[in-house]
C-alpha cells in the first residue's frame, strides 16, 4: 500500500535530509531530538529563545495560534546557523478549534469515514494555526472504563480500532505522496498496551501474555502504520517489567523490525525522565541511555538529551549512527511536509474556524455517534406531533453551562461559546411548535456540605415542579468534561452528586422522561434503564451537540451509533468486554460452580455492537461463498438488508466468528468485519463482508502467528450477542 511514508516524496526527502544532516554539529543534531513547550500539565508557556542560537530546539508543542508560532519560528531562523525549522505539534484530538464528538464516540458510528471527515478537518484547521504534527490518534485498545483515557480511543475491539486507527491517519496526512497544506503528521500512540493500566488506574502497570499483547493491543497501531503514521509516541507505563519508553522489544524490535515503521518515536511528555521513579534508570544520564538506546528519537519535552547525549556517545554509550538515523527520521519529515522550504504559515487562514462547512461536519458526525438504548415509542418527538406541547429541558448539562461539557476532554483550542447548547439545539428545532421550559435540575457534582446538598434538593424540587406541568421532560446527565481523559480513572461509574435522585424524582411526575447521557466513558445505567420512557447515550458531541441531539430527537435523523465499548452493570463486573474467553466453567445457571458473581449477573447491560434505531431491518438471503476455505483463502458472507419501518435509518451489520478448538483458547465472540448502510424507509440493499483466514490469525503458545485449521462458528447481526443467524465453517 503507498503511503507518504513509501513514496518517492519521502524517498527525496530522506535524500535532501542527508545533505543536510552532514553539516550539522552534534549540538545542532541533538537539538532536532529535542521538543520544548508546554504540556498540558502546566501553562508556563516558554520558547526557550537562549536556545536558539545553538540550535538546540528542534519542536514546539502546544503553541497556538499562526500569528505565535510564526513569530517564534522567526525569531529562531534569525539566530541558529542552520535554517531548520521548527516542527509545531499539540493534541489535537478530536477536533483544533471546531470539535468534533470524542474518538469513543466516533467509534460508535461504526463509520470510519466519520473518523477520517473529523480528522481531516481537524488537520486543515491545526495546519492553518501553524500546526505540522499532532499527538493523535490514540488507539489504546480499552477493556475498563475506570480509566479516564476510554474517551479518547475507539473501544474495546482490536479490529473496529484498526478500521479507525487508519482513517484517522488518512483524515490527518491525506492519501497523495506528501503531506502537504491542510495536513499534518499522525501520531500512533501510546506505544504500548497504556490502556490495560490494571485497576483503569492511569500510569498503572501493563502485565499480559505476551500473545494477549500482539493479538489485542498491538494490531491497530500496526494497521496506523501500514496507513502510513510518520510518528509514534512511547507509553508512560511499564508493560510485563520494562517501562514503554525504555523497551527496546516495543520500540524497534516490534515497532521497526516487525512493523516496518519508517518515522520517528516521541517520548510521552516527561516519560524518559519517569523512568528513574520505575526504578528502570539511576538518574537522568541513564535514563537517557535507556530510551534513546531503546529507539526513543524525540524527547517530549526540554533538555534531556541535549544535556546528556553528548558524554553518552562520548563514553561510547550511545552510537554517533543511531543520533544520525534518528535526526535523518526527524529531518526527512521536515522537507516531506514542506516545513524546510516554508517556514511560516498564511495568518489569513484561520477564518476557517467554526465555518458552516465545519459546523456541519461536527453535526453529520454527532448525527451517527449517539447511541439509542431504550425507546418505548416516546422518541422521536415530531414536531407536528410536539405542537402546543411543552417540554421541560432538566439538567446542568442541558442549558449554556454544559456548552463547555458537550465537547469533551482534548478539547485542544475549543471554545465553548461556538458550542451548540442541547437547549438551543431543541429551541431551533421545536421552539416554533412547543414551549420549552429549562431547568436546572441539579449539577453533575455536588460539594459535600449540608448547604449544597440542601441548595441541590430545593433545585430538584424546583425542576419537579416545572416539569409537573410538561408535556414530556428531556433530562440531561452524565459527566463533566473533566471527569474523563488522562488522569482522571474512577473507582465507581455510578452517576455522580443528585443525578440519580433527579431522575428518580422526574420519573416519580408520571410524565415520560428521556434520559440523555453525556459523558466521556461507560456509566452506569442500570437503576435508570426500566424507569424512562427512552435512553439516549450522546457521549461528548462536539461544537454542534445541540444540532446534532436535537436532529436525533425529533426524528430529522434516526440514531445509527452502536457500542463499541460493553455497557456493565455495576462498576464490580469492570474490566468486562466481548471477546472473552469461555473458561472451562462459563456461568450457563446449571451450579454454582461456576465462572460468574454471586451478587450481580454476568452478562453487561448493554453488549458490544448494540445500538436502537428509530426503524427496523431484517437480514435476507445470508449465504455464505463457500463452508470450507484454506489458510490462504476467504469466504465472503452476502446479504440483502432491507429497511423494513417507515424511518430512513443506517444499519451495522457485523461479523462475528468463534474458532470452536484452538491449540490456545480462543474468544467466544470475535468482530472480524463490519459494514454500515443508510436505507432509505423500504429500501433494501446487497452486504458483501469479507473474512480472509488471515484474520482468523493468532498467536500460539509459542509465538508463531498461525492460522489453525478447524471448525468455528459464524454469525451476522446486529451486535455480538445476536446470534438469529448462525453459520459454520472450516479451515482445512
Ligand atoms: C500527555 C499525554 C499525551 C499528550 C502529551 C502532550 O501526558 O499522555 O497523550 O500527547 O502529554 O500533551
Amino acid at each position: 500500500m503507498n503511503t507518504i511514508m513509501t513514496s518517492r516524496a519521502y524517498e527525496a526527502a530522506r535524500e535532501r535530509a542527508r545533505v543536510l544532516l552532514a553539516t550539522m554539529t552534534l549540538t545542532e543534531k541533538l537539538g532536532q531530538l529535542s521538543q520544548f513547550g508546554t504540556s498540558i500539565y502546566s501553562d508556563n508557556e516558554q520558547t526557550f529563545d537562549d536556545h536558539f542560537t545553538e540550535g538546540k530546539v528542534g519542536s514546539y508543542l502546544t503553541i497556538k495560534g499562526a500569528q505565535r508560532t510564526n513569530g517564534i519560528q522567526h525569531d529562531l531562523l534569525a539566530a541558529t546557523r542552520l535554517p531548520i525549522p521548527a516542527l509545531f505539534a499539540d493534541d489535537v484530538i478530536h477536533g483544533y478549534r471546531t470539535t468534533f464528538p470524542t474518538p469513543l464516540a466516533q467509534s460508535c458510528s461504526w463509520n470510519p469515514e466519520v473518523a477520517r471527515r473529523c480528522s481531516e478537518i481537524a488537520a486543515k484547521e491545526a495546519y492553518r494555526a501553524g500546526l505540522k504534527w499532532t499527538f493523535s490518534p490514540m488507539v489504546d485498545i480499552a477493556r475498563d472504563p475506570r480509566w479516564g483515557r476510554i474517551m479518547e480511543g475507539y473501544g474495546e475491539d482490536t479490529y473496529l480500532c484498526s478500521r479507525f486507527s487508519e482513517a484517522t491517519v488518512r483524515g490527518y496526512q491525506g492519501e497523495g505522496e506528501t503531506v502537504g497544506k491542510d495536513r499534518i503528521f499522525a501520531c500512533m500512540k501510546h506505544f504500548a498496551a497504556y490502556g490495560a493500566c490494571i485497576g483503569g488506574r492511569d500510569y498503572n502497570t501493563a502485565d499480559m501474555s505476551m500473545q494477549t499483547l500482539h493479538d489485542v493491543y498491538l494490531p491497530p497501531f500496526k494497521a496506523g502504520v501500514d496507513a502510513g503514521a510518520a510518528t509514534v509516541m512511547s507509553a508512560f507505563e511499564d508493560v510485563n517489567g520494562v517501562p514503554a519508553t525504555g523497551n527496546r522489544y516495543l520500540l524497534t524490535d516490534v515497532l521497526r523490525g516487525e512493523m516496518g515503521f519508517k518515522g520517528f518515536v516521541v517520548s510521552d511528555a516527561g516519560a524518559v525522565v519517569e523512568l528513574i521513579p520505575h526504578g528502570f534508570a539511576e538518574d537522568e544520564k541513564d535514563a537517557v541511555r535507556l530510551a534513546f538506546g531503546a529507539g526513543c528519537d524525540m524527547i517530549m519535552a526540554g533538555d534531556p538529551y541535549n544535556d546528556r547525549l553528548p558524554s553518552l556517545i562520548e563514553e561510547g554509550k550511545i552510537s554517533m549512527e543511531q543520533v544520525d538515523a534518528s535526526v535523518l527520521s526527524v529531518l526527512t519529515l521536515k522537507y516531506l511536509c514542506g516545513l524546510m522550504d516554508e517556514p511560516y504559515v498564511d495568518e489569513d487562514g484561520e477564518d476557517c474556524f467554526f465555518c458552516d462547512e465545519h459546523m456541519d461536519a461536527a453535526r453529520m458526525a454527532a448525527h451517527e455517534t449517539a447511541v439509542l438504548l431504550e425507546n418505548n415509542g416516546v422518541l422521536p418527538l415530531r414536531p407536528a406531533a410536539m405542537r402546543g406541547k411543552k417540554i421541560a429541558l432538566v439538567g446542568q448539562l442541558a442549558g449554556a453551562e454544559g456548552k463547555s461539557h458537550l465537547l469533551g476532554a482534548w478539547s485542544c483550542l475549543c471554545d465553548p461559546a461556538h458550542t451548540v447548547s442541547i437547549e438551543e439545539g431543541l429551541q431551533n428545532a421545536l421552539g416554533d411548535a412547543c414551549e420549552i421550559v429549562t431547568v436546572r435540575g441539579c449539577g453533575v457534582t455536588c460539594a459535600d456540605t449540608a448547604e449544597a446538598h440542601e441548595k441541590e434538593a430545593e433545585s430538584i424540587r424546583e425542576a419537579v415542579l416545572a416539569a409537573s406541568q410538561c408535556d414530556v421532560i428531556v433530562a440531561v446527565v452524565g459527566e463533566e468534561a473533566g471527569m474523563s481523559g488522562e488522569a482522571y480513572s474512577r473507582s465507581d461509574l455510578t452517576l455522580t452528586g443528585h443525578q440519580g435522585e433527579l431522575i428518580d424524582a422526574l420519573v416519580a411526575t408520571g410524565k415520560a422522561v428521556v434520559l440523555l447521557v453525556s459523558a466521556g466513558r461507560p456509566l452506569i445505567l442500570t437503576p435508570y434503564k426500566d424507569k424512562v420512557a427512552a435512553l439516549m447515550l450522546i457521549w461528548q458531541p462536539g461544537s454542534s451537540a445541540g444540532s446534532a441531539i436535537s436532529d436525533l430527537l425529533t426524528g430529522a435523523v434516526s440514531p445509527s451509533g452502536h457500542l463499541t465499548t460493553t455497557m456493565p452493570v455495576c462498576t464490580g463486573q469492570v474490566p468486562i468486554y466481548y471477546n472473552h474467553t469461555n473458561t472451562g466453567r462459563p456461568a450457563l445457571g446449571n451450579w454454582p460452580f461456576e465462572s460468574k458473581y454471586r451478587d450481580c449477573q454476568i452478562a453487561p447491560l448493554y453488549p458490544f455492537g448494540y445500538g436502537l434505531s428509530y426503524t427496523s431491518f431484517s437480514f435476507e438471503g445470508i449465504r455464505l461463498s463457500a463452508d470450507t476455505m484454506t489458510a490462504d483463502g476467504e469466504i465472503t458472507v452476502t446479504l440483502t438488508v432491507r429497511n423494513t419501518g417507515d424511518t430512513d435509518g443506517a444499519e451495522v451489520v457485523q461479523l462475528y466468528i468463534r474458532d470452536l478448538v484452538g491449540s490456545t483458547v480462543r474468544p467466544v465472540k470475535e468482530l472480524k468485519a463490519f459494514d454500515k448502510v443508510f436505507l432509505a424507509a423500504g429500501e433494501s440493499r446487497e452486504v458483501t463482508l469479507r473474512l480472509p483466514a488471515s484474520e482468523l490469525a493468532f498467536h500460539d503458545a509459542a509465538m508463531n502467528r498461525i492460522v489453525e485449521p478447524g471448525k468455528f462458528k459464524l454469525w451476522v447481526g446486529e451486535c455480538c450477542t445476536d446470534e438469529r443467524y448462525e453459520f459454520g465453517f472450516e479451515i482445512v
